[in-house]
Parts: structure tokens; sequence; C-alpha cells
């Protein structure tokens, strides 16, 4: 299963056939993804053991996430998630976020877990924390599974991190190029030419 030198199998890329052809590297692959995320689980059911622990998910991207962390997480717990999205076409966050579905679940006295697929600038997480304050939680930490920590732009305490990722952008384990890619195992690179040029989104 797991790839060459270059962590790059043939099993690995060959997951969606369709998408071979737009992926440029793998950055991090599924394997090592899974073992970090058991890792995480094992570490916040010692830290939430006898606690009220709610699981928040920021929707789209950390449904992959919550799906496998939970189950590394060996307690009862809740669920519940939100979507949001940031202003603008742009795929750079701009500091406004928009809530597209909040929360069905009361944060009052709860210990509320925000789980996150990545922090980029920052901003996004800012925000939510900002906004899930108000509601009175007992206490509110962070899992995030990848972090770009030469674009962040706003210092964010993350409790659990899991993967320190090169300011790029990237898509699989429930991150997304318009939609796409979301079902990638792995964390990868487009090739620039699947965004239709050389920034990149
Ligand atoms: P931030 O507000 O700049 O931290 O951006 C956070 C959100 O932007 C994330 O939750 C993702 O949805 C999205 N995002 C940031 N970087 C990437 C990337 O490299 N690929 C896909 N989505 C990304
Ligand atoms: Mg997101």
């Amino acid at each position: 299963m797991q790839g060459e030198g270059n962590g790059r199998s043939t099993a690995l890329t060959e997951h969606v056939a369709e998408y071979e052809q737009d992926i440029e590297r793998i950055l991090i692959s599924g394997e090592q993804i899974q073992d970090r995320i058991r890792e995480l689980g094992e570490r916040i059911t010692e830290d939430y053991r006898g606690k009220d622990l709610l699981l928040v998910g920021v929707l789209k991207g950390a449904f992959v996430v919550m799906a496998d962390l939970s189950r590394h997480i060996r307690l009862p717990l809740q669920f519940d998630f939100m979507a949001v999205s940031s202003y603008g076409a742009s795929t750079k966050s701009s500091g406004v976020v928009r809530i597209l579905k909040d929360l069905d679940l009361d944060l009052e006295g709860r210990d509320v877990l925000l789980v996150e697929d990545i922090v980029d600038s920052g901003l996004t997480l800012q925000y939510l924390l900002k906004n899930l304050r108000t509601r009175r939680p007992a206490s509110l930490e962070v899992c995030a599974l990848f972090q770009k920590p030469d674009v962040q732009e706003v210092e964010v305490d993350v409790r659990y991190r899991g993967f320190d990722i090169p300011p790029v952008f990237v898509v699989g384990y429930g991150l997304d190029y318009d939609e796409r890619y979301r079902n990638l195992p792995y964390l990868a690179t487009l090739h620039p030419r699947v965004y239709g040029g050389s920034q990149g989104p």
C-alpha cells in the first residue's frame, strides 16, 4: 500500500483513476494521516475522560477527519456541525465568514472540541472561536489536521495539531478544489493546469 521512496505508490494515486492526471505530488500518504489521527484520538481520549465532550465539525472539509478521528475517541460524545463560507469567489480567506448552517445543539456548559480540516490564514478559525465563545461552553479547544504556519496571519491556539505543511494549495482527505478531490485518502498538490494558471487558486 505504501509508496516507494517518493511516497507516490500506484495504489495510492490510482485511488480515483480519473484524478490521477491532476495530481502533482502526494505530500502526506493516507497511511501517515491514519497513524496521526489515531495518535490524536488517543490523546483526546485521555484529556476528555469524565467530561461532556461535544465534537463540532466545520463543513464541508472536516467531515472526513471527523469520521476517522471520532472512531479513535473511546468516550461517550456528541456531534454537531456548522457550515461556513468566506465571502467572495476567491479561495483566499477574507476573514469575513458567513454561517451557512449553524449548530443544532446548545454549547453552554459543554466541553467543545472544534474540528477543522486545515488552518491557512487562521482567519476562519479566529472568527469561529470568537463566535463560539459567546455561547459559553465550559471549554473550547481546536483540533486541526493540517496547518500552514508560513502563511498563518493570526495566532490561534490549536491544541491538537496534525501536520504542518508548506504554504501550497492542497486537496484530498476532505479538502477540495471546485468540490472535487475530497474523497482522496491522501493529501496532494494539483498540477497548476488544473486550476488554469501558475498562481494557484
Ligand atoms: P483560513 O481562513 O485562511 O485559515 O482558511 C480556512 C479554510 O480555507 C479551510 O477550512 C479550507 O476550507 C480552505 N482552505 C485553506 N487552504 C486550503 C487548501 O490548501 N486546499 C483546500 N482548501 C483550503
Ligand atoms: Mg474548511
